[in-house]
């Protein structure tokens, strides 16, 4: 890892499915960061088990999302890709960063409390935990710059806190991370309900497209896309369904949101909407296939997060040395 390049850190959880918006919104971007940043992706495994997994399911994910990632463009030899349970820096610092946490902080953190009421038969500790593990991801690797969705802003405060705190008792230890909006991201809406963001989550399965469906789910979805009672096919306020659709248009074709509108004047929804279908099964089409590829060829996957795990390893050893000293703890 270069020393002259700033460094990002992402931590992705593994529920093995990615979106249309997940990839125009951030991923899609990432192979253009690699060249000027040192990026480090993580998949989160440690982090999914504060809420109950099923063990097959969870190995199986973490592949595909490595996997995917892959398949967008993410080269492993300029990107470190691995897995957090692989680097046992994670759990060992996060333990010594426990002990520089407040009760009272951690307590007012709103993902435990909503998760808290989302899972009330397993509040486990872990769970009240997470955002220390994942300041612990942050600063191991001496972070300047962490990509996340609004949801995350409060986490990344407490790792500055917890970061300040330590820095002030010992010593300059941990670079001050910030969070990253990118500029480049755009915002995918819900096909069902153009009003919100386009969400795995949601219980309506045509509001999303996954970069692993089947052509014949993309073109149904799209198909289905929301729009309104006016046909025109221009980019408005009052039209956030054709708007979005325009968005997806342009960014899977490369052509403007001006040649979209042109090239759709005086055309209606029974040709726009299989139009932006096609477009984005095209833009699927090669990352379905290498991923589906990258599945079948375990050896290279498993060489990648092996190498990716050791070049981790690395970094995080020499930030946990570092912290371990400040503390007192005896050298090995
Ligand atoms: N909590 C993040 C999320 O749910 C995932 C995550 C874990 C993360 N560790 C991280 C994100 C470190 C950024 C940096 O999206």
């Amino acid at each position: 890892m270069s020393e002259a390049k700033k460094t990002i850190f992402s931590g992705v959880q593994p529920s093995g499915k990615l979106t249309l918006g997940n990839y125009l919104g951030a991923i899609r971007n990432f192979p253009i960061l690699q060249e000027e940043y040192n990026c480090i992706y993580c998949v989160v495994d440690m982090h999914a088990i504060t809420v109950r997994q099923d063990p097959a399911m969870l190995r199986k994910q973490t592949l595909e999302v490595l996997a995917q990632y892959i398949a967008c463009g993410l080269d492993p030899e300029k990107s470190t890709l691995f897995i957090q349970s692989h680097v046992p820096a994670h759990a060992e610092l996060a333990w010594v960063l426990n002990c520089y946490t407040m009760f009272g902080e951690a307590s007012r953190m709103t993902q435990f409390k909503d998760k808290s009421s989302k899972h009330a038969d397993n509040v486990n500790v872990g769970l009240f935990d997470y955002p220390v593990l994942m300041a612990a991801d942050i600063l191991l690797y001496q972070t300047d710059m962490v990509p996340v969705g609004v949801d995350q802003l409060q986490h990344i405060e407490l790792a500055r806190n917890i970061a300040q705190r330590f820095n002030g008792v010992y010593s300059d230890t941990f670079v001050m991370p910030e969070p990253y909006i990118p500029k480049a991201g755009a915002k995918i809406m819900s096909l069902a309900d153009p009003t919100r963001k386009m969400s795995k989550s949601d219980e309506n399965q045509n509001s999303f497209v996954l970069l692993m469906d089947k052509p014949e789910d993309i073109m149904r979805k799209f198909k289905r896309a929301v729009t309104d009672s006016d046909s025109r096919i221009i980019m408005s306020d009052e039209k956030p369904g054709v708007s979005n659709l325009i968005t997806i248009y342009s960014l899977a074709t490369g052509k403007s949101v001006d040649e979209v509108e042109k090239e759709f004047a005086g055309k209606g929804y029974g040709e726009f909407k299989p139009a932006v279908g096609e477009a984005v099964v095209e833009l699927l089409r090669p990352i379905r296939e290498k991923t589906e590829d990258l599945l079948r060829n375990k050896d290279y996957l498993e060489s990648v997060y092996r190498e990716g795990a050791g070049k981790a390893a690395y970094a995080a050893r020499k930030t946990l040395d570092k912290v371990y000293r400040k503390v007192g703890f005896v050298k090995r």
